[in-house]
């Protein structure tokens, strides 16, 4: 006979209310995987429940509130009686990591938050598991279902990127402010947690350079597909000469970039090692049910015991001085000397040109060139100065390319 196990839900939103179902779904078979019938005891909404009545009856603690406060002082208080606790609260971990992992060693309890990255993808299993022993080099991340759905709808079906904001909204991908989504927010946070955990290193969200989509327009994704590329919003966390960058910016990639193919509100993780070359996990990325199910997973890690080491982190050494490849697009006057006078500022700055386009715009022309990497400060005193050429008529438009490509 399996015994009773009891979770303090603290949520009720989309991922709470779909926890709830599928813990009752489910319950059978859990019982009979590990011996332990898993109950909704006691949830706490915005306007129902106390914390202390729910955290005294439970087994368990599962925290789908998100947020800072009070979500920090739940799950530590949680986890300082010794109770495991699970969450999908990014923007906590990636602020207050630290600490909790700390309190939960301290006190002998687990913490896991496989749903706070990448929704039912087990990237955080992977990595802290499967990989527990790999030299991993770099991660990249398509971790935000929302500017991916975005983005997918804005080449795939020509949307404009609000009508297809509103759509990732009406099907539940986006955070309750979609600024988070839209600006890289979300999506720093998840890098920063995959950074601290695939490095042991303590990245905090403050550490994360993040761009996001907001400015990215229909042309440029529609100008790149001359060149071949896919846009998406890329998350990167790698090491550099001893220290660590973990960024996120929207990125064009090769089609032979395994996340070059991952569409709509997928999220993709890569992990990249030397013993292991490459792994590619995808999977739906957002999501109530789908991000409800991470959570159960780490209920039955739990329930069948088998608690993951997580030892201290030291600081971060953040690197900024990096180098990456471009995409350049420019608007300029149709008339002899102008490419030249691009190219050579171009090469003043030890920036060389992987493949270029021109095509007649109205008066003038369009210059579309893909650069070969190059330190980024470099690349960007090139464009300063190109951006005040007389010829030049826009503002020029710029978006990172990254160059990998996996062929097998
Ligand atoms: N708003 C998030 C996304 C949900 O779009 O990916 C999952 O964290």
């Amino acid at each position: 006979m399996a015994d009773t196990f009891k979770i303090g839900l603290l949520g009720s939103g989309t991922v709470g209310g779909s926890f709830a179902a599928l813990v009752a779904e489910r319950a059978d078979a859990i019982a009979a995987l590990t011996g332990h019938r898993p109950e909704v005891s006691g949830v706490l909404t915005r306007s129902k429940g106390d914390f202390d009545e729910i955290l005294a009856e439970a087994d368990a603690i599962v925290e789908l509130i998100g947020g800072i406060d009070p979500a920090r002082d739940f799950v530590s208080r949680a986890l300082q009686v010794g109770k495991p606790v699970i969450t999908a609260n990014k923007a906590l971990l990636s602020t207050h990591g630290e600490e909790l992992f700390a309190v939960a060693d301290a006190n002998g309890a687990q913490l896991l938050f496989e749903a706070a990255v990448a929704g039912v993808i087990p990237a955080i299993r992977v990595i802290e598991e499967s990989l527990a022993g790999a030299y991993v080099e770099r991660v990249h991340g398509i971790v935000n279902g929302t500017t991916n759905y975005i983005l997918t709808e804005m080449a795939r079906n020509g949307l404009s990127y609000d009508a297809a904001l509103k759509q990732a909204q009406d099907l539940g991908y986006a955070e309750a402010d979609p600024t988070a989504d839209v600006g890289g927010a979300d999506a720093a946070a998840k890098m920063a947690i995959l950074a601290r955990l695939a490095f042991g290193a303590g990245v905090t969200l403050d550490q994360v350079a993040c761009e996001g989509i907001q400015n990215i327009t229909s042309e440029d994704i529609a100008y790149a597909k001359e060149f071949d590329l896919v846009l998406k919003l890329v998350g990167t966390a790698e090491r550099i000469n001893g220290g660590i960058s973990v960024r996120v910016f929207p990125a064009f990639l090769y089609p032979s970039h395994p996340l070059a193919s991952v569409h709509g509100s997928f999220n993709a993780v890569t992990v990249e090692s030397p013993a292991i070359t490459e792994i590619t996990m995808s999977g739906p990325g957002a999501g109530g049910i789908q991000t409800a199910s991470a959570v159960l997973g780490d209920l039955v890690s739990i329930l069948r015991g088998s608690p993951r080491a997580r030892p201290p982190a030291a600081p971060a050494q953040i690197v900024t001085d990096i180098q990456s490849a471009f995409y350049l697009h420019l608007e300029v006057e149709d008339r002899p000397g102008v490419l030249a006078d691009v190219a050579a500022k171009l090469g003043e700055h030890g920036v060389s040109v992987r493949s270029f386009n021109q095509q007649d715009a109205g008066q003038g022309a369009r210059l579309v060139m893909v650069m070969h990497r190059t330190p980024e400060h470099d690349f960007f005193a090139a464009v300063n100065q190109i951006k005040d050429l007389p010829a030049v008529s826009a503002e020029p438009r710029v978006i990172r390319v990254i160059e990998e490509e996996f062929v097998e």
